[in-house]
């Protein structure tokens, strides 16, 4: 048998870097940061690092909005501050992915504030610009992700240009051949510096068709979820027939992983997507030469997931892409409320089963095909920090839609290291970006990694044990499920070894043996 590649099999932890480890006191995370707390990632035992963005940016949305890809925000450091980290983090035996946003750039990006200028600039077609219909409206019924159209009007060209999520991120025309070479050259600067690999931000949002534009479709079967994000307008239409996932995207993805393939020691391309069919968008940005993962949103539910929707949600994604490795899981991540909250609420359980649920989730989604992205703060078992009050809250999307929709602020909140420290030793600064969890100091993260049968402790057992299992680390293939309705069984197989992992929502207990 063929021995799988890394990140067939990688538990990688995701670095949301404005609230890890602020260094300079001026109460925002930083690169010098992280580098300081590698040791407590390390004994996790954890393969990678994926750190959210970290590029110039002006931060309308937190550094989803980039404005120079091939250097470093100035509030998280300089590019001798990632060399020193890279440097780091390789020496401890991880690997780093970084996460780069090829579908749209900030409006302060030189190449948008060229374009806006004229019809005819060097950069001018550089972005989906387009004429008003004849009674002056935007071309399309396209919305935004965050709400209202997605098309804005600027009256120096007298167009309007697209954007799927803020006005000021301007979506990309990745048909233009100097953007493809844009972004190789982007690809180039990270993998020569030594990145391992890209989490390639919304890739069914890159667009590279050309005008006319065609409406979207009504969504048929769309029922109002009960949910605030549920119930946005964008949520009412069909995308993947016009606006989203087009096939020329694909030029995209085949041009990248060219350049992944011309590196040594397997660059690891993992990208995030959505769609109205979920499957079908995965598998035709993982097909040959494209691709060689996508990031799976089946476990993110943001009202959570029952044990029936656990099992179907692991049922979907494993039945097509089982013995492969091109499937990524996720329980959690900087866009969704923290898994231990969600899943609480969904199995109707209380706060005093906190630790053992969170142990159980994690263990059960390191224990599935393929690899698997955990979330700063989830190896504590730390809650949602809801209710933050209106005039401290952050983020975009939830700013356009509180109080309806509280947006994703709750769970960016920084890391409590030590619980008697101020600001529990994430800052020295008096005012930190957004304020942390009160439940938090309570599981203050050193302290945490210090006490035995903590879930830190417990992950990092578990973490270890799963490496010499191989039925977990030499095949990616994993049976059907079983069990009664409160458990989830399954085995993972390889040549020699046929492992039986049971998953008790009952017991809130997880065991493992071989069959
Ligand atoms: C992705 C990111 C999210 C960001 C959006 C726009 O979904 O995870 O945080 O707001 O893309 O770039
Ligand atoms: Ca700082």
């Amino acid at each position: 048998m063929a021995s799988l590649k890394w990140w067939e099999t990688a538990v990688i932890y995701q670095i949301y870097p404005r609230s890890f480890q602020d260094s300079n006191g001026d109460g925002i995370g930083d690169l010098l940061g992280i580098t300081s707390r590698l040791d407590y990632i390390a004994g996790l035992g954890v393969d990678a690092i994926w750190i959210s963005p970290f590029f110039a940016s002006p931060q309308k949305d937190f550094g989803y909005d980039v404005s120079d890809y091939c250097d470093i925000h100035h509030e998280y450091g300089t590019l001798v501050d990632f060399d020193h980290m890279i440097e780091a983090i390789h020496q401890r035996g991880m690997r780093l992915m970084v996460d780069i946003v090829p579908a749209h750039c900030s409006d302060q990006h030189l190449w948008f504030t060229e374009s806006r200028q004229s019809r005819d600039n060097p950069k001018a077609d550089w972005f989906h610009w387009v004429d008003p219909l004849d009674d002056g409206s935007a071309p399309t019924n396209w919305l935004s992700f965050f709400g209202g159209r997605a098309w804005s009007w600027e009256p120096r060209r007298q167009q309007y240009y697209l954007h799927n999520f803020l006005p000021s991120q301007p979506n990309l025309n990745h048909a233009h051949p100097e953007v493809q070479e844009a972004f190789r050259d982007i690809a180039r600067f990270w993998f020569d510096r030594g990145v391992d690999g890209f989490r390639l931000d919304a890739v069914h949002t890159i667009n590279a068709d050309s005008a006319p534009y065609r409406n979207n479709l009504p969504k048929p079967d769309f029922v109002s979820g009960i949910l605030p994000q549920q119930q946005q307008p964008f949520f009412r239409q069909l995308h993947d027939t016009a606006q989203l996932n087009q096939p020329a995207i694909q030029q995209f993805s085949e041009s990248f992983r060219a350049v992944a393939d011309g590196y040594d020691g397997d660059r690891f391309l993992m990208g995030e997507l959505h769609g109205d069919d979920a499957v079908l968008a995965s598998q035709t940005f993982t097909a040959e030469g494209r691709l060689h993962a996508t990031y799976n949103f089946n476990l993110l539910e943001w009202g959570g997931l029952d044990v029936a929707g656990l099992r179907q949600a692991i049922t979907d994604a494993v039945e097509a892409f089982n013995n492969s490795g091109r499937l990524v899981f996720a329980f959690s991540n900087h866009d969704v409320p923290r898994s231990v909250t969600r899943q609480l609420g969904a199995l109707g359980l209380s706060s005093e089963h906190q630790d053992a649920l969170q142990l159980l989730l994690l263990k059960l989604e390191v224990s599935l095909v393929g690899s698997s992205c955990i979330y700063q703060g989830e190896e504590l078992a730390l809650e949602d920090v809801q209710n933050i009050p209106v005039e401290k809250m952050r983020d975009p999307w939830g700013i356009e839609f509180a109080p309806n929709f509280a947006g994703r602020d709750s769970c960016r909140t920084p890391m409590v290291w030590q619980s008697d420290t101020p600001h529990g030793g994430f800052s020295d600064a008096e005012d930190i970006w957004l304020p942390q969890g009160e439940g938090h100091f309570a599981r203050a993260a050193l302290e945490q990694a210090a006490t035995a049968e903590s879930v830190y402790q417990q992950f990092s057992a578990f973490l270890h044990w799963r490496k010499s299992q191989p039925a977990m680390m030499q095949a990616n293939y994993m049976t059907a499920l079983s069990g009664t309705d409160g458990q989830i069984i399954f085995d993972r197989v390889s040549d020699t070894q046929r492992l039986r992992c049971c998953f008790d929502f009952d017991h809130l207990d997880a065991s493992f043996e071989e069959a």
